[in-house]
């Protein structure tokens, strides 16, 4: 597949090919492409279509581009994060109208099927994580999403866009699948594993129940600078290999929560190296490899060890502590580019340590 050109075309041709748009199209391993693509329709009763005025990059989406996503096939429109604009809803969409400011979960789900009835949304029978992955995704111009009213949440026309983009996935990620499932509590010794985005998030939300002590484990030193920023009481880089002996020696025998925020055998090795006795591990990371799980020295240590995929159920909570100045989650944009720049943008961001980025934010507003 070919990089198209950006160059803007003369407005008498736009509006002759006022069904095509621009989207990032995903062309195999290691290839994408800016370029002109169908313009989506509502296909279901339940769909709407938006036009995208911010979306973002994820670290799930470099996964998806070096290959290790085989859901994702070439031609694939990426992207399962954004913000925009209604452009059409389907018959049986009657909550949002064309014109609303929406909010789109990266989650999609029925609210209907067996999984959704038990609010485990990322595992709806006909939906899930879908966008971007099996349909088309929010790196573009205009998408489709299914499930509209169970998927979407409204926003206000002046809405930071560039904070609220990061509930799409990230803060929702670290707060469910980090920080719920940890059973953070008052008073409690965090180490979370991983500086990324989501570490980050796991971080910010970790702190709605005053944990004593947050230490943040990672080898960029840049990242975890920001960590202290947002609240980390102690800074650990692990590329010495000391990172489990320090610990232990800092909490007195181990941290009560632990969080895996990077997805490698060697990260998950230091998570259940340093638990504490009754301590939780929560995995957030996606593993491509197995790992050693050292039962022999955790079956009498009172532990237990969570795993999940995104639900975004906390999605209404967050919105609130955003719109009222508690959560402020644009701290982790560090980039921004207009959305016909998003083939730089995936440059800039696959090189985030020597870019220091965080999460870089796409923009297609007027
Ligand atoms: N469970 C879910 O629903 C869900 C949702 C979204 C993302 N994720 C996953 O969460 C993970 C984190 O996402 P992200 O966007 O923050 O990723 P990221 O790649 O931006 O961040 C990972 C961090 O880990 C650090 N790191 C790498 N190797 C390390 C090591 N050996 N020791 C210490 N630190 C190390 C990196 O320096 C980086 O700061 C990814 O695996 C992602 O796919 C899971
Ligand atoms: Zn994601
Ligand atoms: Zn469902």
């Amino acid at each position: 597949m070919s990089q198209t050109t950006t160059v803007a075309e003369p407005i008498a041709a736009r509006d002759a090919a006022a069904d095509t748009m621009m989207a990032l199209v995903y062309g195999g391993a290691g290839k994408r492409a800016w370029q002109s693509m169908p313009r989506p329709l509502i296909r279901e009763p339940g769909d709407a279509v938006i036009r995208i005025t911010t979306s973002t990059i994820c670290g799930t989406d470099l996964h998806i581009m070096k290959g290790d996503v085989p859901t994702v096939t070439p031609g694939r429109i990426l992207g399962h994060e954004g913000i925009g604009i209604i452009e059409a809803v389907g018959a049986q969409v009657s909550t949002f109208a064309v014109g609303d400011k929406v909010l789109i979960s990266c989650i999609s789900a029925c609210g209907r099927c067996d999984a959704c009835r038990k609010a485990m949304y990322s595992h709806c029978r006909s939906g899930g994580w879908i966008l971007g992955n099996t349909i088309d995704g929010t790196q573009a111009e205009y998408v489709r999403t299914p499930h509209a009213e169970t998927s979407l949440y409204h926003l206000s026309a002046d809405a930071d866009e560039d904070a609220l983009v990061m509930l799409s996935d990230i803060l929702p990620t670290g707060f469910e699948c980090g920080v719920l499932n940890g059973k953070v509590e008052p008073g409690d010794t965090v180490a979370i594993v991983g500086a990324g985005p989501i570490g980050l998030a796991a971080l910010l939300t970790a702190q709605f129940y005053s944990p004593a002590a947050i230490l943040m484990v990672d080898v960029d030193a840049n990242r975890l600078e920001v960590a202290r920023q947002l609240g980390a009481t102690t800074l650990i880089n692990s590329a010495d290999g000391t990172a489990v002996d320090q610990i232990l020696a800092i909490t007195n025998g181990g941290a009560d929560v632990v969080i895996e925020a990077v997805g490698v055998p060697a990260t998950f090795d230091i998570c259940q190296s340093i638990l504490a006795p009754g301590g939780r591990l929560a995995n957030i990371g996606v593993h491509g490899k197995p790992v050693e799980l050292h039962l022999e020295k955790l079956w009498d240590r009172n532990v237990s060890i969570t795993t999940r995929l995104v639900d975004t159920a906390a999605i209404p909570m967050l919105l609130k502590l955003v719109q009222s100045g508690k959560l402020k989650p644009g701290q982790l944009v560090t980039h921004r580019f207009p959305l016909s720049d998003v083939m730089k943008a995936y440059d800039t961001f696959g090189n985030a340590a020597k870019e220091r980025a965080l999460k870089v934010v796409l923009s297609n507003r007027e």
